[in-house]
């Protein structure tokens, strides 16, 4: 269960919500809790992070160093102790242009790294209504993962993200979610011709909160959620941790 809180919490804020979480969460060998935070406060939580909580970045640059002012290189989250990382959220791909190409080029680099990937995908409503979703989905899924090698596609996380259900309080249904990770985890399971491609872990996001979150980690593709509003409450975010373990055990 992966909190995304985007642009949100001031460094008190931050601290405030990590104490009251610490000692609330599902122990690490039911779940990973994630709180993918700004990177101006990643020190500070991982100074914090207890045996049950993980911390990520919510994007890096695909170099080590550089001339790119304002980046975040993936050494720097890797000497900050931060071990998952979003990369390909629709909003980076919308306000920041970041492309296919550099998805693929961020998961590379995370995967060498030693950092786990949270690879964002998903349609547009103007893509799902004239029926594009699955072949959104596969271009999506194929690029990112070009050149990956079966080895470490089993380390990559796979976020599918309806950009249609993000922040508008519309969630897909439970049925929508599960056809379209089942679709996804189908579709990696070919591409490698693995049986180990199960073990990618699919995830779902968009309006994903305490009253829907028990329907949708109930169905069988689901492994997990990227929530975003719904994870800065702490309140929240531990109910989210504790339903989808009562549900998924
Ligand atoms: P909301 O849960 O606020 O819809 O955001 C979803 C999301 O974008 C998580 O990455």
């Amino acid at each position: 269960m992966a909190g995304n809180w985007k642009m949100n919490k001031t460094r008190d804020e931050a601290l405030q919500f990590i104490y009251a979480v610490a000692d609330n969460l599902p122990s690490i060998d039911k779940l990973d809790s994630i709180v993918c935070a700004p990177a101006i406060v990643l020190r500070d939580l991982v100074k914090r992070q207890g045996a049950n909580l993980r911390i990520g970045a919510q994007n890096m640059n695909e170099n080590d160093s550089g001339a790119y002012t304002g980046e975040i290189s993936p050494l720097m989250l890797t000497s900050t102790n931060v071990t998952y990382v979003i990369i390909g959220h629709s909003e980076r791909r919308q306000y920041y242009n970041e492309t296919d190409v550099k998805v693929n080029e961020k998961t590379i680099k995370a995967l060498s790294v030693g950092l786990t990937p949270i690879v964002c995908v998903g349609e547009t409503l103007e893509e799902r209504e004239t029926n594009k979703t699955f072949d959104v989905l596969e271009s999506q899924v194929k690029k990112a993962l070009a050149n990956i090698d079966s080895n470490d596609v089993t380390k990559v996380i796979i976020a599918y993200e309806p950009i249609w259900a993000i922040g508008t309080g519309k969630t897909a249904t439970s049925d929508q979610a599960d056809e379209a990770c089942g679709f996804i985890r189908g579709l990696v399971q070919k591409l490698y011709s693995l049986n180990e491609a199960s073990k990618i872990r699919v995830l779902y996001g968009g309006s994903v909160n305490v009253k829907n979150v028990k329907e949708l980690m109930a169905k069988p593709n689901i492994d997990g959620g990227l929530v975003g509003g719904a994870s800065l409450k702490a309140e929240d975010f531990i109910t989210l941790c504790n339903d989808a373990v009562a549900v998924k055990y």
